[in-house]
């Protein structure tokens, strides 16, 4: 049997990710205690997992040295997509959302707009499908400083609870799409080590399906 590669995003992915492959039936004590270590084997399945960055998840998927990997919507909306998206993990739920200091009015017209976010192409395809000719800034966090040291009218940015922009004095004023985790899989891989790669994809699917039952 092929060993596996898989790159997961470092995080909170990684732990719901560990809580997927142990409903599989995989040891996933290397992933539950990774220390610096970044390449992990998997004791009981031809597995090793490489923990990255998000974008970096999609660049070694889409270079080929890693078959599979584990990452956001939001990630691959914004980095790339030349790979299969094979499942959605229904982990790493979020949105992403518009947001502005509250009592502001962003839709004025004839009003020249800034927009700042950690996403710049997501926001720039927002605002062209709505035709709306909108400047954006790239910031690499904590977005929600944008707005109120003056910098952008509004944000482009993942909102989960809400607690950030609401400690912040900002207020969404519109969903642009919802996030989840994806598994997604090199597409020469599929073919090279299509055996291997199905048999983890039904375990995920089987895990996901069981979550929640005893
Ligand atoms: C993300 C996102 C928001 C926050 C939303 O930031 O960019 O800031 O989480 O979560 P909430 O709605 O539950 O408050 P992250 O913690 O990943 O850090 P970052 O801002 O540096 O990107």
């Amino acid at each position: 049997m092929n060993r596996l590669r898989i790159a997961i995003t470092k995080g909170r992915l990684l732990e719901d990710s560990a809580g997927m492959f142990d409903r599989a039936g995989l040891d996933t004590e290397p992933l539950r205690n990774p220390g610096r270590r970044l390449i992990h084997e998997i004791p009981n399945y031809p597995l090793d997992a490489v923990l990255a960055k998000a974008p970096d998840v999609v660049t070694y998927v889409e270079h080929g040295v890693c078959d599979l990997g584990i990452v956001g919507k939001d990630t691959i909306l914004e980095n790339g997509s030349s790979f299969y998206e094979v499942l959605d993990l229904g982990f790493g739920r979020c949105r992403f959302a518009l947001a502005v200091r509250e009592g502001s009015d962003f839709y004025v017209p004839y009003k020249s707009r800034c927009v700042a976010s950690k996403y710049p192409k997501v926001t720039s395809d927002f605002f062209a499908k709505k035709g709306m000719d909108v400047s954006v800034i790239k910031i690499e966090g904590s977005v929600e400083l944008a707005p109120i040291l003056g910098l952008a009218d509004a944000i482009v940015d993942l909102v989960e609870t809400g607690s950030t922009l609401k400690a912040n004095g900002l207020v969404p004023i519109e969903t642009i799409c919802s996030i989840s985790a994806r598994l997604i899989v090199n597409t020469a891989s599929m073919k090279v080590k299509k055996a291997e790669i199905l048999d983890l994809i039904s375990k995920c699917s089987l895990a996901l399906e069981t979550e929640g039952k005893p």
